[in-house]
């Protein structure tokens, strides 16, 4: 039975700038369940980070507004104050994040930062250490007992990533946030990283939010997509749908567009034109002056969402007849 754990229900994100607002994520909708991999996917600055962040009031910027709700086991975790969201991340909710540099202290050892995880459950400090080297050895790092005690320089990207997962695997979430968690990294350890994900879905039952711009790994790992443009979902579906029957004149193109399955796949075919300015939240379809079957009335009214099955949605004015 599908149990649903984390619901966005018309999430808005809108950045304070000079002169207004940028509305960086507009009325984003969906459901992930337990044990389920949903990946977000699209272009650079189409707000998937924004998402992720804001699920968890984590921007860093605290420029934002953010609307809607975002219900985890059913409460509306918007609403929460600091202190109760503090009592969410990391135990309930873990994230990778786009850049772990970012997210790791450079003053503390890789080990003792995820010691610290583990401590905060009430483990002594021995004990935590004992589990931080195996939870390295899960993460296959080379050399467990060395890597612990090296600083977050002294690693190389992929290293990175692993104590990121291990330091998420210390307390066992039941969503995993993952933005872009193997963008830097080669192909033979993205695939390392993509196993673990999988070995963690399949053993814990763990929900996986994976923020990508690579179809090749949606349709290696994921069981649901969400096609996201300039701030909005234009599509989504299980895998298959969205693969094999996509409707969004946006996701078709965005399938050409992007990396499927290796990063030194020949030249990809480029969308042309560019994204809106979100700061002109103008009503219309958000692709309407990149779309080759943009019509008048995608100038000024907002498409209405299609239903192709039970599973599969698509926003756009060409309605059932985009082939
Ligand atoms: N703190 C901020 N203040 C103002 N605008 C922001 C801020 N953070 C992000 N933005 C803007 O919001 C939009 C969405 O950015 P976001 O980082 O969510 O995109 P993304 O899909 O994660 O992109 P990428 O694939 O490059 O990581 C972009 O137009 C970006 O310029
Ligand atoms: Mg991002």
């Amino acid at each position: 039975m599908n149990e649903e754990l984390l619901k966005l229900n018309k999430l808005c994100v809108d950045y304070k700038v000079k002169g207004g607002y940028l509305s960086a994520v507009k009325n984003v909708s969906f459901s992930i369940n337990k044990g389920e991999i949903f990946a977000i996917v699209g272009e650079s600055g189409c707000g998937k980070s924004t998402i992720a962040h804001s699920i968890l009031h984590l921007l860093p910027e605290h420029n934002e507004v953010i609307k809607g709700n975002i219900y985890f086991k059913g409460s509306d975790i918007n609403q929460f104050t600091e202190k109760q969201l503090e009592g969410i991340r990391g135990r309930d909710i873990g994230m990778i994040f786009q850049n772990p540099l970012d997210s790791l202290n450079p003053v503390y050892t890789t080990g003792f930062q995820v010691a610290e995880g583990i401590m905060l459950d009430n483990v002594s400090k021995i004990d935590a250490w004992n589990r931080v080297v195996q939870l390295f050895k899960d993460v296959k790092m080379p050399d467990a007992e060395k890597r612990a005690e090296s600083y977050p320089h002294e690693l190389s990207g992929g290293m990175r990533q692993r104590v990121m997962i291990a330091m998420m695997l210390a307390r066992m979430p039941e969503l995993l946030i993952a933005d872009e968690p193997t963008t830097a990294l080669d192909v033979t350890i993205e695939a390392q990283i993509l196993n673990i994900i999988k070995e963690l879905r399949d053993k814990h039952n763990t929900a996986v939010m994976l923020i990508t711009h690579n179809f090749g790994l949606v349709a290696e790992v994921a069981d649901m997509v969400a096609v996201m443009y300039a701030g909005e979902v234009v599509e989504q579906g299980t895998v298959y749908d969205i693969f094999d029957n996509p409707k969004h004149p946006y996701t078709t193109l965005l399938m050409k567009a992007l990396p499927r399955k290796t990063k030194k796949e020949g030249r990809l075919q480029t969308i042309g034109g560019s994204v809106p300015r979100l700061t002109e939240n103008k009503p219309g379809c958000r692709f309407e002056n990149r779309c080759p079957y943009a019509m008048d009335v995608c100038k000024n009214q907002d498409p209405a969402e299609y239903n192709v099955t039970d599973s599969h949605t698509y926003s756009c004015h060409l309605g059932k007849e985009v082939k």
